[in-house]
């Protein structure tokens, strides 16, 4: 298993490119097995999700081109298979929005539940009642949901609960059923957005996507195309908190600031001077003093960098309240993070206040999941001295050679 070795704080300085969004590609790879003709897919990160992703479809029957890198081409002129392959559905939560196009192709798809982060507790509800509502059938047995489905037909879906795959999925399932089918309570992610409008260049008929009503007007079928994924919020976030948490002078270049609003607010209330352009952005080092942070859908302070600025927090002055609102797992991350030396309370499972500024000591860790892994690395790039990441598979399952563009803006790091 791979490790990163980490000298720590020192501070960084340079530019750093965003790659595209994780959540954006995977989502590509799906939609294309709505179509016969290929499709290719491009600026998509050369992250282990992508690869599982690429794995997992091609055990369907597409084929899947690596063209070159971050260019991908999808042929599903042949599904032939009704299954997602168990042993890696559990491993990728993304996995399930492949139930939608497996269920218009072939009128059946067997899956188990969905991996992905250890998190929370992530139920499937919305998916299966969505499904239901499109006419299919769903059924379980041996631990493997059965769902099926001659034509799904166009309904009113009200989600209970705002989900960012829930949304993307009953909208691709949508797309070509028959009539019209109106999606409310739905996420508004730009990647939703951005899906909506790769379907539609497709010849999909979708209205209002990115918003919390989607209204899709069912076609007979879709053609092939090009998707270019849009930049990863998540990562240009993160390299922003890494940035002020470290002190650094970092210019963040290739990435959308208008998605992370949310993000620069609080930023700018714990005084990170931050210069926002049009497809980049510099911080600029500067004292901080704590915030309180709630996370939030989309428009609202994304879930996935809470603990990024959980670090940031530890080093700023006062005390800080983080309430997690999306997911009841996602603060167990912190334990370590008090060894490492934070003050850190938990309230409760989704409340932590943290009391700052705090030394972290350089520790050896090992990374639980994708976005505590990356804090933990913000962590000890803080932490004066030699610290060790084990576990780096979940660094690599989102993030791009990320030593490498570490290393090109001065930070000590190896994999070994
Ligand atoms: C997506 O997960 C992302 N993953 C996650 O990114 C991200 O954290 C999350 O959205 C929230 O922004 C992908 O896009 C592949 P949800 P998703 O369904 O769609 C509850 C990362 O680090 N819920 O929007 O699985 C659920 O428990 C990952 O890149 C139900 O109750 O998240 C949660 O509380 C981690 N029933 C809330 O909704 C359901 O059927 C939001 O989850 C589905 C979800």
């Amino acid at each position: 298993m791979a490790q990163f070795v980490i000298n720590g704080g020192k501070k960084l300085k340079g530019e750093i490119r965003v790659s595209g969004a994780k959540n954006a590609a995977l989502k590509a790879f799906a939609a294309a097995l709505l179509t016969k003709e290929p499709v290719l897919i491009k600026n998509v990160p050369e992250v282990e999700d992508v690869s599982r992703m690429a794995e997992l479809i091609k055990t369907l029957g597409p084929k899947v081109e690596h063209i070159r890198r971050g260019e991908y081409r999808v042929t599903a002129d042949k599904l032939n298979s009704s299954e997602i392959e168990p042993e890696i559905g559990k491993k990728l939560r993304a996995s399930i929005v492949l139930t939608a196009p497996i269920l218009i192709r072939t009128g059946k798809v067997v899956f188990p539940h969905p991996g992905g982060c250890v998190i929370g507790e992530r139920p499937i509800d919305v998916f299966i009642d969505g499904f239901k509502a499109l006419g299919a059938n769903v059924s379980q047995e041996n631990g493997l949901y059965n769902i099926t489905a001659r034509k799904l037909k166009g309904a009113k879906i009200v989600f209970h609960n705002v989900s960012v795959t829930g949304t993307e999925t009953m909208m691709m399932s949508a797309v070509t059923a028959e009539g019209v089918t109106t999606l409310k309570n739905c996420a508004c992610e730009p990647e939703i957005e951005s899906l909506a409008q790769f379907l539609n260049s497709c010849g999909a008929d979708i209205k209002g996507a990115g918003t919390h009503t989607i209204i899709v007007s069912g076609v007979k079928s879709l053609g092939g195309g090009t998707y270019r994924t849009i930049p990863d919020r998540i990562e240009a976030g993160t390299f922003a908190i890494l940035a002020a948490a470290t002190k650094s002078n970092i210019l963040i270049k290739n990435c959308e600031p208008e998605h992370l609003d949310s993000l620069w607010n609080v930023l700018r209330k714990a005084g990170v001077r931050l210069n926002i352009g049009k497809n980049q952005v510099e911080v600029i080092p500067s004292g901080l003093k704590t915030v309180n942070v709630k996370t939030h859908e989309y428009p609202g302070f994304p879930t996935d960098l809470q603990s990024p600025v959980c670090v940031l927090l530890t080093q700023a002055e006062g005390q800080g309240l983080v309430h997690e609102t999306i997911y009841e797992g996602r603060l167990l991350w912190t334990e370590e993070l008090k060894r490492m030396g934070a003050n850190v309370l938990m309230h409760d499972p989704h409340r932590i206040s943290i009391q700052g500024p705090t030394k972290l000591r350089s520790r050896n860790i090992e990374s639980p999941d994708l976005r505590a892994g990356m804090a933990y690395l913000i962590a000890v790039l803080c932490a004066k001295g030699k610290s060790v990441i084990n576990n780096v598979y979940q660094i690599d399952r989102g993030y791009e050679k990320i030593e490498e563009r570490l290393r090109k803006i001065g930070a000590d790091i190896k994999r070994i």
